[in-house]
């Protein structure tokens, strides 16, 4: 790689990860959502051989940062989020020796590796559980969560899954059920027990000792319960045939998330990540900006705590603004800015597909990129991505149903390469998701080879905060201006977004991004049309060459 240097991953211990000179706080990360990047060795799956050949494209985009879904070892009941040996590669996307060459590609490449870890369940195919669910006296019966039935013979207490359905599986040898926050092949860990804390510390190092940077934290939210497991409050009956979300926000989640016993882990992970000059992220699903606030508030906790709500907000500035404002100002340095992962409709689709969702997440991608914290794209999103089309036959995601639109596929189909078969993702009469008809403007050959194409203009943002160092600290005023309009300062910058229906005027100043018009053209675009956003060095500013 070139220009693409961040500061040294010097980080003694006990070093406040608010502070502005650790690493990732300069940093762009990327999201690969690895069955679906690129395939290596030709059975239709992504792998780490593919991601090793595609880094290059990581590297021209300008990428600090690459997170990888899990590779573990996995009965794949939810694609590797269900792991039964976190020590272990699946053969499906590789080898140990494999994961080595791409880290030590990705080290020449300056690109920094995050991995994600799965520490909220097992799948229960990992000998712990295998062990656990012999029976009461095993050795692991403690590695998770058992309780007696309800007096009325029903689960212990009403907590229901991210999925949907009731949080516990009856369990026939013992009589027992066993909780689980997602699948009933996806266990929940027993984090009130010490083994699972030294079990983990072991599985940290294991990874950091191969030469990682980081960990993204599966469900960071949830690990600890209540020590009562005690019901939570509901708000509203739950309607089973309503979507995902609008069932678990029929609960007060009051007492299987956000346990304040969850921070004492985080500090445990931060002793060991800190010694490695590693980040510690969290994946932090929540929706109230108190229970961010609350995951985030520890110097010596996360460093990197994901803001959701960005995923969940219409098209529409007071949205907007309410959200990136949502986050206590304390905490907003550590927010990882995203709007769109492998769990949910594509910010393009979801802004209103086609040229003007592709127009509008560009737009709000220069506010994310403009705010403290570490900005993330999803795979595909550089490229304008809508959702891929999966017809019900091809529909992978175990959390589908019979719903057409339910399930999480469409973001997750691969990657468009080039125009040869199969998109140039792979060389199998079928990759495991349908390519999702996309056309060669969509590829990242097509799009590379176009100088006017949406992957230019990340590219080019990528480049232009790398040249704002002082993003990193300036602070942040938000001001009133147009109606339909979003505008924050950082200093001497202007970040200016146009969520409204009027063309407006820019503030005076250098244009330094736009997204409308291509570098070169800046000087002549002084105004914002609606859907469109640009970056303003204000006349206090000296001048500086790009
Ligand atoms: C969040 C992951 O992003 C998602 O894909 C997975 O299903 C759940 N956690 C459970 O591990």
């Amino acid at each position: 790689m070139t220009d693409n240097k961040l500061s040294p991953a010097v980080s003694p211990s006990g070093t406040p990860s608010v502070g502005a000179d650790r690493w990732w706080r300069h940093a762009v990360g990327y999201e690969v959502y690895l069955r679906s990047f690129a395939d290596g060795n030709g059975d239709g799956i992504g792998d780490l051989v593919g991601l090793h050949d595609r880094l290059d494209h990581l590297a021209w985009l300008g990428v600090d940062i690459l997170w990888i879904t899990p590779f573990y070892q996995s009965p794949m009941a939810d694609f590797g989020y269900d792991v039964a040996d976190y020590t272990a590669v699946h053969p499906v996307y590789g080898d140990l020796a494999a994961f080595d060459r791409l880290i030590g590609k990705a080290k020449t490449l300056d690109i920094r590796v995050v991995i994600d870890l799965v520490p909220n369940h097992s799948s229960d195919q990992h000998a712990w559980f295998r062990s656990a669910r012999t029976g009461r006296d095993s050795e692991h019966r403690d590695y998770y969560i058992w309780r007696d039935p309800a007096p009325d013979g029903g689960p212990p207490n009403n907590w229901i899954t991210y999925f949907g359905g009731p949080a516990w599986t009856l369990d026939d040898v013992s009589g027992q059920y066993y909780l689980h926050l997602f699948l009933p092949e996806q266990p929940d860990l027993n984090w009130r027990n010490p083994a699972i804390a030294d079990e983990f510390d072991a599985i940290l190092r294991f990874w950091l000792d191969r030469g990682i940077d980081g960990f993204r934290i599966d469900v960071a939210q949830a690990l600890v319960k209540d020590e009562q497991l005690r019901s939570n409050p509901q708000r509203h009956p739950i309607d089973p045939a309503a979507p995902r979300w609008d069932q678990w926000h029929a609960h007060e989640h009051r007492y299987d998330i956000c346990q304040p016993e969850s921070i004492d882990i985080f500090r445990r992970w931060r002793r060991i990540t800190d010694s490695y000059g590693a980040v510690l992220i969290g994946e932090t699903y929540v929706v109230e900006p108190h229970e961010i606030d609350q995951l985030l508030a520890a110097d010596d906790g996360l460093d990197v705590g994901f803001w959701f709500p960005t995923m969940a907000m219409d098209w529409d500035p007071h949205a907007i603004h309410a959200v990136l404002t949502g986050p206590s100002p304390t905490v907003r340095p550590k927010i990882g800015w995203v709007q769109s992962s492998h769990d949910e409709v594509r910010a393009a689709t979801r802004f209103g597909g086609g040229d003007l969702g592709r127009r509008r997440s560009l737009a709000l991608a220069v506010l994310l990129f403009g705010l403290p914290g570490t900005p993330f794209l999803y795979q595909g999103e550089e490229l304008g991505l809508v959702d891929g089309l999966v017809p019900p036959e091809a529909k992978a995601d175990p959390i589908g149903g019979d719903d057409p639109a339910a399930g999480r596929d469409g973001c997750r189909t691969p990657i468009p390469w080039d125009s040869s078969p199969n998109a140039g993702f792979s060389t199998a009469e079928q990759p495991w998701l349908p390519i999702g008809h996309r056309g060669v403007d969509e590829t990242v050959a097509g799009q590379r080879s176009e100088p006017g194409a949406i992957v230019h203009r990340y590219r080019h943002l990528l480049e232009v905060r790398r040249s704002l160092p002082e993003l990193a600290t300036a602070p942040v005023e938000f001001r009133e201006v147009a109606s339909g309009v979003l505008r924050f300062d950082r200093g001497d910058l202007a970040f200016v977004l146009n969520a409204g229906t009027e063309t407006v005027a820019l503030p005076d100043g250098s244009v330094l991004f736009h997204t409308t018009a291509p570098p070169g053209g800046l000087e002549n675009s002084p105004a914002l049309s609606p859907d469109s956003a640009a970056i303003v060095a204000l006349p206090s500013r000296p001048r500086r060459d790009l």
